[in-house]
């Protein structure tokens, strides 16, 4: 079906559009609609020229659903919802936030179901963010591989990045980002390795190298040959797309069916980002 109100321009072939025709902070009931269609069928949308102040982001990222739950990460004064993805030009071999592939915060009882990211400061080079389609991935695997994935399902822990023994409490100066890590970290969430998407009934591969750490009821060694052929596979080139961020854009992606990775390639230059998302469901 055609679009009225917006144009919509792929960026790649497996996912990832480029949306324009729009102001972010004026947005009807037709032009929310045919954004909501479009982030269904490309999983990925970037806008470009959109000053957006922060009630301005919280309030769009509200038209798609409830915020979801942030934690770990210290919001904004007066923001809460807000978390600021920051670098600075000082922080030399800093880690970035969400520097590996990762689907967000998947570890959660119901994680979120969309990510919202508006660019404050970019590098004049580097800092785009790379996405990869798990609609794409599922579907290439073989009829075999796809029968021994239907019925099992993946653990999932926040451990190696925010638990008692994760990078965090390794190393607190790894970042300038208000991270608090926990025992609450530690915790371990099972989902299916093949999800139903609630909106499309497309299925998605649903694993990722950040937080799945085994396979249900196997050790993490018996696991890993699996995963590292998902992680391995779901990542190949063909599946993916890539942003290159200019300031004051917007992008905005489906967890329930991509995975992402922020690449830290900026070392001398700021990058600042606000980021929000909204409330999914438990994955089935
Ligand atoms: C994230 O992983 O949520 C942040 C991605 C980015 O900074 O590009």
């Amino acid at each position: 079906m055609a679009y009225e109100t917006i144009e919509v321009r792929p960026i790649a072939g497996a996912l990832g559009a480029e949306v324009s025709g729009v102001d972010l902070t004026d947005l009807g009931n037709q032009a929310f609609s045919e954004i909501h269609r479009a982030f269904l069928d490309h999983q990925v949308l970037y806008f470009q020229d959109q000053p957006l102040d922060d009630d301005q982001l919280e309030e769009l990222t509200l038209r798609f659903g409830p915020f979801g739950d942030t934690p770990f990460v210290e919001g904004m004064p007066g923001h809460p919802n807000i978390i600021e993805v920051r670098k600075d030009a000082d922080e030399v071999g800093a880690i970035n936030f969400g520097g590996r592939w990762h689907s967000d915060f998947s570890f959660q009882e119901a994680p979120p179901s969309m990510t919202l990211l508006h660019s404050r400061v970019t590098p004049p080079a580097g800092g785009d963010t790379l996405y990869t389609d798990m609609y794409g991935a599922y579907e290439a695997l073989s009829p075999g591989m796809k029968e021994m994935l239907k019925e099992c399902s993946a653990v999932h822990s926040a451990r190696r990045s925010y638990g008692t023994g994760g990078r965090f409490s390794k190393n607190p100066n790894a970042t300038r980002m208000t991270v608090h890590p926990s025992a609450e970290g530690d915790k371990e969430m099972a989902h299916p390795i093949v999800r139903t998407h609630p909106e499309t009934g497309r299925k998605a591969l649903f694993v990722n190298a950040v937080y799945t750490v085994r396979l249900e009821d196997m050790t993490e060694a018996e696991s890993a040959p699996i995963l590292d052929y998902l992680y391995e596979h779901s990542t190949r080139p063909e599946f993916t797309c890539r942003i290159r961020w200019s300031e004051n854009a917007l992008a905005i992606w489906d967890n329930r069916c991509t995975q992402h990775y922020a690449i830290n390639d900026y070392h001398g230059h700021a990058r600042l980002m606000h980021r929000t998302t909204c409330a999914g469901d438990r994955p089935v």
